[in-house]
């Protein structure tokens, strides 16, 4: 067995981190960067989360059919944003389509704004249409690990208007639970704590493989240690509210 241990920082980082309304960014190092495409140096975005949007693009053969609009975002950089919209668009729209400084995941890096090549581009409502390669990018986004981030029908509780541009890198296989259940990112992280380490963990069946997910509590402690076997493929997220998720792959006859 390999013992791992977790401790309370890592609860604000990685791919699962939960950035909203509620909980702001805690982490402050910059993620490493990379173009989210590689002919639109200017809109960066986290490295792992860029190559596998580049392999999704090809996946769908977009050659630019479909482009970057905003990836990665400093806080001062959103302030910029959230003030301009202010004074051009009011309270209200803003309120609803832009988040303020450290609610944003664009500071992940792991958040992508997209549309459909055109002449003109909104830059705070790309069009990205339900139709054509757009929607071939969208059906096939959470194979890759990506989501659409505010759902139709979700505003309550992402607090965020419907927004079709906006893709956010989560990781497989959340993002095919996610969208298979069709529900928001805020309703996934709160889903898990039912798979506390310990009780019932959750299992998801992808080929010849098992993918097993569970939920470690971190609030009110500075460290825990699991053990888990040796030599497996395992991945570890915090959700920036309180607590890391785990999954781990094994072939399915282990
Ligand atoms: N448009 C999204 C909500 C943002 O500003 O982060
Ligand atoms: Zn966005």
């Amino acid at each position: 067995m390999t013992d791992l241990i977790f401790y309370h920082d890592d609860i604000y980082k990685g791919s699962l981190i939960l950035v909203n309304r509620d909980y702001p960014l805690v982490q402050s190092k910059k993620p490493e960067l990379r173009p989210a495409v590689d002919s639109f140096s200017n809109i960066p975005m986290e490295i792992n989360a860029a190559n596998i949007l580049s392999l999704l693009l090809d996946a769908v053969n977009s050659e630019n059919a479909i482009i970057p609009v905003s990836g990665y975002r400093t806080p001062e950089e959103q302030s910029r944003i959230y003030n301009h919209s202010l004074n051009e668009n009011g309270a209200e729209f803003t309120d609803r389509y832009v988040a303020l400084p450290y609610h944003s995941e664009h500071h992940t890096g792991l958040a992508i704004d997209l549309a459909m090549k055109q002449d003109h581009i909104d830059f705070i409502r790309p069009y990205f249409p339900y139709e054509g390669i757009c929607n071939d990018f969208r059906k096939l986004a959470p194979l890759y690990g990506f989501i659409e981030r505010y759902p139709l029908g979700k505003e309550n509780i992402t607090g965020i208007a419907h927004e079709p541009w906006h893709f956010r890198y989560v990781g497989f296989p959340h993002s095919k639970l996610i969208s298979e259940r069709g529900i928001s990112l805020e309703e996934y992280i709160e889903d898990l704590r039912s798979y506390s380490y310990g009780g019932k963990h959750l299992y998801y069946k992808h080929h010849n493989q098992v993918i097993e997910i569970f939920y470690i509590c971190l609030s009110n402690v500075y460290s825990t240690k699991i053990s888990i076997r040796e030599n497996t493929l395992y991945q570890v997220s915090g959700n920036n509210v309180d607590g890391v998720i785990i999954t781990i792959w094994r072939k399915s006859n282990e």
